[in-house]
């Protein structure tokens, strides 16, 4: 598939995706949710990759869905098409994604960005559901995310208002890992990625799939499979190597990356 409005790239053992549609600061419309979810599942697929960032420019990460694609759609268009059901790549990806949010992220682009496993933010993030001032609600999971994230307060004030919150409140809030300077921010997601990249590929899968687990189920069958989990990791060659590198002082050098 030939990228109009994304770039790939790889660093070593990383798949680094940018949205680039720099006239419309990265509004998704469905050319970009189709190659996003190609070039995805590509690096999902990919035996050579361990860790995806997905980033924007420094001016947005993305404004949000394409509004003038959307303007026109009827009701019967959008249920019938359900053009959102394909923004799900992203929450069905296995491998983790980092998300590198630089400038906006609002609306469709907040939610693309709470689909992904950590989030780092530059200093200059903007992150906002805007969609009440469009007359509508968040479609691609900003009232659930968001809300498991920063709790009913924070988003039910950033919902209802469709205000604005800066990198350091997202920080506080809890929706952001951590804050980096701008020019910092790929080199840092790059550098994250990187170290998850090397460490064991099926512990790595296995302890996403563990932390998700968290915001679909109850505490006690959360446990449970956790600890149903920990015990499986011990059939890898990959326990054995962590553990015996821990033991004779050494670094781990691990067979399935
Ligand atoms: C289509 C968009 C866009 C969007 C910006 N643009 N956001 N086009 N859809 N979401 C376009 C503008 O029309 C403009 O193109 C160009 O990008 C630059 O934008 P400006 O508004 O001139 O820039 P600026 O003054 O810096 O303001 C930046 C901004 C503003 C605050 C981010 O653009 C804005 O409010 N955008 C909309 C944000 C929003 O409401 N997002 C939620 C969308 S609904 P032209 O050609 O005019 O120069 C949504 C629902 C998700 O996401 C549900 C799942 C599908």
């Amino acid at each position: 598939m030939a990228y109009e409005t994304i770039e790939i790239e790889t660093h070593g053992r990383v798949g680094l995706i940018r949205l680039n549609r720099p006239q419309a600061l990265n509004a998704l419309n469905a050319r970009l949710i189709a190659e996003l979810d190609n070039a995805l599942g590509g690096f999902d697929r990919d035996a050579d990759i361990g860790c995806i960032v997905l980033t924007g420019s420094e001016k947005a990460f993305a404004a949000g869905a394409d509004i003038k694609e959307m303007r026109d759609k009827s009701f019967v268009d959008a249920f019938l098409d359900d053009f959102i059901g394909r923004w799900d790549a992203v929450a069905r990806a296995r491998k983790p994604i980092v998300a590198a949010v630089g400038g906006f992220a609002l609306g469709g682009g907040c939610e693309l960005a709470m689909m992904c496993d950590i989030v780092l933010a530059a200093d200059t993030a903007q992150f906002g559901q805007p969609e009440i001032k469009l007359g509508v609600i968040p479609g691609a999971g900003g009232t659930q995310r968001l809300t498991r994230a920063v709790g009913k307060a924070k988003a039910m004030d950033l919902v209802l208002t469709g205000r604005m919150m800066g990198a350091e409140e997202a920080e506080r809030a809890g929706l952001v890992a951590r804050v980096v300077p701008a020019a910092e921010l790929v080199v840092e997601a790059l550098k994250t990625a990187a170290a998850i990249a090397a460490l064991s590929l099926p512990a790595v899968l296995i302890a996403k799939e563990a932390v998700n687990r968290a915001f679909e189920t109850t505490l006690a069958e959360g446990i449970r499979q956790e600890r149903r989990l920990f015990y499986a990791l011990f059939a890898t060659e990959d326990q054995k190597e962590g553990m015996s590198a821990f033991v004779e002082k050494r670094k781990a050098a691990f067979a399935n990356r």
